[in-house]
């Protein structure tokens, strides 16, 4: 191994810069080793768009956020979708892709990014390129990995607008709802709400009934206490189901992404409690700007992991963090399998312990 190349994919997340900076110092202090980087995630690696990564191009990036390879979303080179006569046809142009590795003389690549990157990734390897995967996402939800590098980040910037919607609502005895992340999996806001002290966390795991929430306001105020702090995760549903949550889905270009959810849930609990009630959709300020200083040592470590993984020889893996040694998985397993909040878990149970309603 000579040169090694590596690429994001995906969504940005903080801490990517950290993974790039130290998988290029490993490679060329530990290694000695020439490292380049494909601009723009798997359209650079189309495009054969290659940047130096030498240890000016990676000066000063450790607690930048967003990724100085940038990124793109939805680019699937084995399956790219192409008009013909008003029809979408898909075609594999992955061939490139490979030919652009060896012509460049790479002779690893490492490939960052959260499932669908990494599937990509796995059907690279199947291709017989030397590839090595690191699991990304703000969500925490890819399985064989405990903890993702940004989720941390993402925690703490909800956790932090959870304690300043708490002094707005009580001022005006209102009801506030944050939206945060969370699609699939409701870690963000089952940590964050946990750490903000909400009082109803809603996530995609455990489906709500609007009255138990409205409930839990109104044993608030028989307490003399009439504000209320409910996070909810973007994937929340509602137990039954409902028109208006029908509507958001059938609208959402992604259908377990609801998009605006807090909105719906703030005016029920406003129609059902008769407090005034607001929603705030936190969105990508979960993403971007500068990693927690545990997300900076937490994507070092991934980024030196997988260039030692490229020197043990073995590859189509993936890093992971089991406990808190650095391991690895096999591209293979890994692909399509997703981590959850395990509503009998200890983290629910805590919350509900503490008074925390999830709305069940
Ligand atoms: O998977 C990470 C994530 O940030 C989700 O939490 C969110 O639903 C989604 O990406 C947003 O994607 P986009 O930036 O494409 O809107």
């Amino acid at each position: 191994i000579k040169k090694i190349a590596l690429l994001t994919g995906g969504g940005d997340c903080p801490g990517l810069n950290a993974v790039i900076r130290a998988a290029t110092k490993t490679a060329i202090i530990k290694y000695g080793v020439e490292v380049v980087g494909f601009v723009n995630g798997y359209k650079g690696l189309y495009n054969g768009n290659i940047m130096n990564l030498d240890m000016d191009a990676i000066s000063g990036i450790l607690p930048r956020g967003g990724t100085i390879l940038y990124t793109s979303n939805k680019t699937n080179l084995f399956r790219m979708p192409f008009k013909e006569n008003g029809e979408t046809i898909y075609k594999d142009l992955s061939d490139v892709g490979v030919k652009n590795i060896k012509e460049a003389g790479i002779d690893a690549l490492i490939i960052i990014g959260g499932d669908g990157t990494l599937t990509s990734a796995r059907d690279f390897a199947r291709k017989g390129v030397k590839v090595i995967g690191v699991p990304k996402t703000i969500d925490n939800d890819l399985a064989y990995t405990d903890i993702t590098f940004g989720f941390d980040t993402a925690v703490s910037v909800a956790t932090d607008a959870i304690d300043r919607l708490h002094t707005t609502a009580e001022s005006h005895h209102r009801i506030m709802c944050l939206e945060v992340m969370g699609r699939y999996a409701g870690w963000i806001a089952l940590e964050a709400g946990l750490a903000g002290g909400a009082d109803a966390i809603l996530i995609p795991e455990i489906p709500y009934d609007i009255n138990k929430v409205a409930a839990k306001i109104q044993e608030r105020r028989a307490a003399g206490k009439d504000f209320s702090i409910i996070v909810v995760a973007e994937g929340a549903k509602p137990l039954s189901g409902d028109m208006v949550v029908q509507k958001l889905i059938e609208d959402s270009p992604d259908p377990v992404r609801l998009g605006g959810i807090a909105n719906k849930v703030a005016a029920d609990l406003e129609e059902i409690v008769g407090l005034e009630s607001r929603a705030t959709i936190l969105g990508h300020l979960q993403r971007g700007g500068t990693p927690t200083s545990y997300d900076r040592n937490l994507s070092t470590r991934y980024g030196k992991a997988a260039v030692d993984l490229v020197f043990s020889g073995k590859f189509a893996e993936m890093v992971t963090l089991k406990g808190n040694t650095m391991s690895s998985a096999s591209l293979e397993e890994v692909i399509g399998k997703s981590k959850n909040v395990d509503p009998e878990g200890e983290m629910v149970n805590t919350a509900k312990s503490i008074g925390i309603a999830f709305g069940d």
